[in-house]
Order: structure tokens, then C-alpha cells, then sequence
């Protein structure tokens, strides 16, 4: 706004008859006055001129001063700068982690991240399951799945892995469905590793069965990398046993695999497709204590998002 408007006002003359007698349309001298916009016709001097010429024949003092734009008023300062100040407190905001419980928060309030209805919207039981799993895969963290049997755990997992529709809802993956990865993507990203009786040796080398996810052939790299999560998993007494190492048959007609060795087998497989998320379904079930916990602590070490299903 030009001082020049309140001057006017104070002065008693109305921007119509300012208008008229500089000619010019009361739009425009409105846009001139409340908003400092010059017309491109007359040039803004002339035009300042003739309203000095006006006003100074009215008896008006009028200078340089009322033609710049006022500054911000200053209680308009203050709403701006309280505005931000109250930004920044809410940037500088946490929860304490009862709040959080209590309230059933998982994501942070004070941060603008909720994107869709259904993210404020949903029962305090699905809320949880969602933003536990959300925030997994956000970190590339790790998320345990208890359950006793018949409770769904083998379903989310199908779920998950693209394998079986949803009913009701959408997985999305990276924002993304299902329809817009493509189920191949799709089942790239996300791996599954099931409970060993679910899943197949194949009778092909041993390195097939490790690199069937990445591809076939595999170049030298690929090889090295089974090798290493073979030996990560426990699998490297294996490989030396076996006369052609990696490239052993393995399988109904070849060397037949324990169930123990055959569900690391499946671990690695899982590993070694380069997925963003896996998940494995009481994979660990043939294992004894110890090598469960070495292929625990190698997985969790290895996988980006690990979703681990297993008995309560
Ligand atoms: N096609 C289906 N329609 C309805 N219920 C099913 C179907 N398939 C499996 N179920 C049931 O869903 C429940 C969950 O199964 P599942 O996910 O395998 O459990 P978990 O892996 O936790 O033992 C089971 O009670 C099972 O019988
Ligand atoms: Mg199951």
C-alpha cells in the first residue's frame, strides 16, 4: 500500500475523483494505491507529477515519500515473526515416548508427513501394524512377526511378497502398487524366503540355487558374493565338502541337501536377489540354536528391510 491512499483518505478526496482528474481508470489507481502496481501508460514519473500537480492545487503537501510503498506495518511484523517463531518451536517439538503410546503415534505430529486420510483414520490395532511396518522400511530396519499358528503371519507375508492379492486396501511399495511395479518388479523387491518345506532345490548347480533371483549366468562378481553369504550363513564347510564347490549339482540327482543346509540355501537365495525388503517366514525353523543365531545376525547385518516371521 502507498501512503499516498491514507494520505487521501486524511485529505478527504476520493480515488475517483483522483482518477478522474489525472485520467485514468479507478482500477488503476486502486491497483496503483493499494498495491504500489504502476501503470505501464502514462510513465511512472509523469504520472507522479500530474497526482503532485492535483493534489498540491488542492492545497495538499505531497512528496517523493508518498509514492514508495509503506513498510510492513509494524503489528504485521510481529504476526509474521510470531508466525515463525511458532514454526520453529513446532520444528524443535518432540514427543515423549509415552505420549507416543499413549497416543498411538508412531510418526512424528510436529512434522507434515501425513499424506492420505487413511493415515489418521484407522484403529489403533492396524495403526500400529502399519506404522511399525512403514517405518521398517522407511530405515531399512527390522520388524519381528509373532503369531500363533493360523493367525495370518504366512498370509502377510504372500501379502507382502506380491504373491496374493490384498481384499481390501492398497500395499503400496515406494508409493507405488502393485499394478504400477509390475508383479515382476514387484517380486524382485520384495523377497521371500519361505519355511524350507514350502520351497525347492532345484537340480542345477549349488550357485544356481543360490543366484536364480539375480540372474544366470552369473559373472564373477555374483559368484564371489554367494560365496561370501555361504560362508556368512554357515554354509562354507559346505562348499568345502562339496568336490565342484559352487558349481556342484545339487538336488534330487545330486548332492542332496539337509533340511538345515537347504534352508540357508533358501536364506541366501533371498540375500543374494538384491531385494528391498525380505521376508522370511519361520526360515529358521531347521536350524539349531547356534546357527540360528549366526544366520540371524549375518541377515539382519545384510538385508535392507527384514521382516521375520516366526512362533511366539
Ligand atoms: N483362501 C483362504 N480363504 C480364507 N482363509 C484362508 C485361506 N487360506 C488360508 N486361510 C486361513 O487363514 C488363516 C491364516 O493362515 P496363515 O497365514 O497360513 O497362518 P500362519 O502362517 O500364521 O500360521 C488360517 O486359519 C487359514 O486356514
Ligand atoms: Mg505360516
Amino acid at each position: 500500500m502507498l501512503p499516498l491512499k491514507a494520505l487521501l483518505q486524511q485529505k478527504g478526496m476520493s480515488q475517483a475523483r483522483l482518477a478522474r482528474k489525472v485520467k485514468l481508470s479507478p482500477a488503476t489507481i486502486a491497483q496503483l494505491l493499494n498495491k504500489g502496481i504502476w501503470p505501464t501508460n502514462p510513465p511512472r514519473d509523469a504520472l507522479q507529477a500530474s497526482i503532485t500537480a492535483v493534489l498540491t492545487a488542492k492545497g495538499i503537501a505531497v512528496s517523493a515519500a508518498h509514492f514508495e510503498p509503506a513498510p510492513i506495518a509494524e503489528d504485521a511484523e510481529k504476526n509474521h515473526n510470531a508466525q515463525e517463531g511458532i514454526d520453529m518451536l513446532l520444528r524443535k517439538q518432540t514427543l515423549s515416548p509415552q505420549a507416543r503410546k499413549h497416543f498411538g503415534l508412531f510418526r512424528d505430529p510436529f512434522d507434515n508427513d501425513v499424506t492420505e486420510a487413511s493415515d489418521v483414520f484407522v484403529t489403533p490395532d492396524s495403526r500400529y501394524v502399519r506404522e511399525a511396518m512403514w517405518s521398517t522400511a522407511k530405515l531399512g530396519g527390522f520388524i519381528a512377526v509373532a503369531g500363533e499358528s493360523g493367525s495370518g503371519k504366512s498370509t502377510l507375508a504372500a501379502l507382502l511378497c506380491g504373491l496374493r492379492p490384498p481384499d481390501s486396501g492398497l500395499l503400496l511399495l515406494h508409493g507405488l502398487d502393485k499394478a504400477a511395479w509390475g508383479v515382476q518388479t514387484w517380486r524382485r523387491t520384495v523377497a521371500a524366503a519361505p519355511q524350507f518345506h514350502e520351497n525347492y532345490i532345484f537340480s542345477a548347480p549349488f550357485a544356481f540355487n543360490l543366484l536364480m533371483g539375480r540372474r544366470w549366468p552369473p559373472n564373477n562378481e555374483d559368484l564371489q558374493e554367494a560365496e561370501q553369504v555361504c560362508q556368512g550363513l554357515g554354509l562354507g564347510d559346505l562348499l568345502e565338502r562339496m568336490p565342484a564347490g559352487l558349481m556342484q549339482m545339487v538336488g534330487e540327482t545330486g548332492w542332496r541337501l539337509s533340511h538345515g543346509e537347504r534352508s540357508r540355501v533358501f536364506l541366501a537365495r533371498a540375500l543374494l536377489q538384491e531385494a528391498h525388503v525380505i521376508v522370511l517366514d519361520e526360515s529358521f525353523g531347521a536350524l539349531d540354536p547356534e546357527t540360528l543365531g549366526q544366520c540371524l545376525t549375518y541377515v539382519m547385518q545384510r538385508a535392507p528391510t527384514l521382516v521375520v516371521i516366526a512362533h511366539p
